[in-house]
């Protein structure tokens, strides 16, 4: 017993710790990359020969991304819990934004949306439900976005926003992955990631993006998917991804 106490309390400088300085520039690499999500989003908007209609689930800060969208038909869904002021067409949770959707309860909003852009609680549930109720709203020939779904580090997949006394500090991605890499194993949708802004998860019903997911990861573990991370999630970049929906 004692013998496993003093191996514990050996500890480490953190400048000293190599999960503590790779998660570290996983974060500095990230934030380097070519691109971000509203360039995927408005490259994708620019493929429609018609008004194409946008809705955004999770926006927070509209100038972050919403504002630069470039879609004459676009619309919000946010509960405001980041925000002081809440200025999102629908001020509430996706659950209930979906819910009124399904039963005809909200005026001024199209039957369908070309693209729907996933970006609000970030836990693999909630991005599930999110990928499952975005599927029943969008048109055939749309696309489904999924925000951060390519972790650097196991530290920016925790489960807890709140938890910052990690390496990932305030960055946090959650574990959106999870619920792409499942709905990756979907065999009526083509799909991939595009390696820019933290994973730019795309679906779509016709454009052969990826075929489906054929590899298995029963308990969704981190160290399997980092191992295969370009497989998992069909990384791709923001060149090829251009390339690949030109076709
Ligand atoms: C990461 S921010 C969105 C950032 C924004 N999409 C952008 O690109 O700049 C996440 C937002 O999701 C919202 N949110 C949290 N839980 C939600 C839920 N259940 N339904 C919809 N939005 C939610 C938060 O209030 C927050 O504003």
């Amino acid at each position: 017993m004692k013998k496993y106490w003093k191996y514990f309390r050996k500890g480490k400088k953190l400048s000293e710790d190599k999960h503590f300085l790779s998660a570290q520039l996983g974060s500095s690499n990230e934030l380097q990359k070519k691109g971000d999500r509203t360039e995927v989003l408005n490259l994708l908007l620019g493929l429609f020969d018609r008004p194409a209609s946008y809705l955004e689930i999770g926006v927070r800060n509209l100038e972050d991304n919403f504002l630069k969208i470039e879609s004459s038909i676009k619309l919000s869904v946010d509960p405001g819990l980041e925000s002081d002021v809440n200025l999102a067409d629908f001020k509430c949770t996706s659950d209930e934004f979906f819910d009124q959707f399904s039963k005809g309860e909200l005026k001024e909003v199209p039957e369908k949306f070309d693209l729907i852009f996933i970006d609000g609680l970030h836990t693999a549930e909630q991005a599930d439900k999110d990928i499952h109720n975005a599927l029943k709203l969008i048109s055939d020939d749309g696309f489904i976005v999924v925000h951060d779904c390519n972790p650097p580090s196991p530290y920016h997949a925790r489960e807890e926003f709140s938890f910052q006394n990690s390496p990932a500090g305030v960055y946090w991605n959650g574990t959106t992955w999870k619920a792409f890499v499942k709905w990756r194993k979907n065999k009526d949708l083509y799909s991939c990631c595009v390696d820019t802004d933290w994973g730019v998860g795309v679906f779509s019903k016709r454009i052969p993006l990826g075929k489906p997911l054929a590899l298995v990861n029963e308990f969704y573990e981190f160290k399997e998917f980092e191992k295969q991370k370009k497989d998992y999630l069909n990384l791709v970049s923001l060149e090829e991804f251009k390339k690949l929906i030109q076709r």
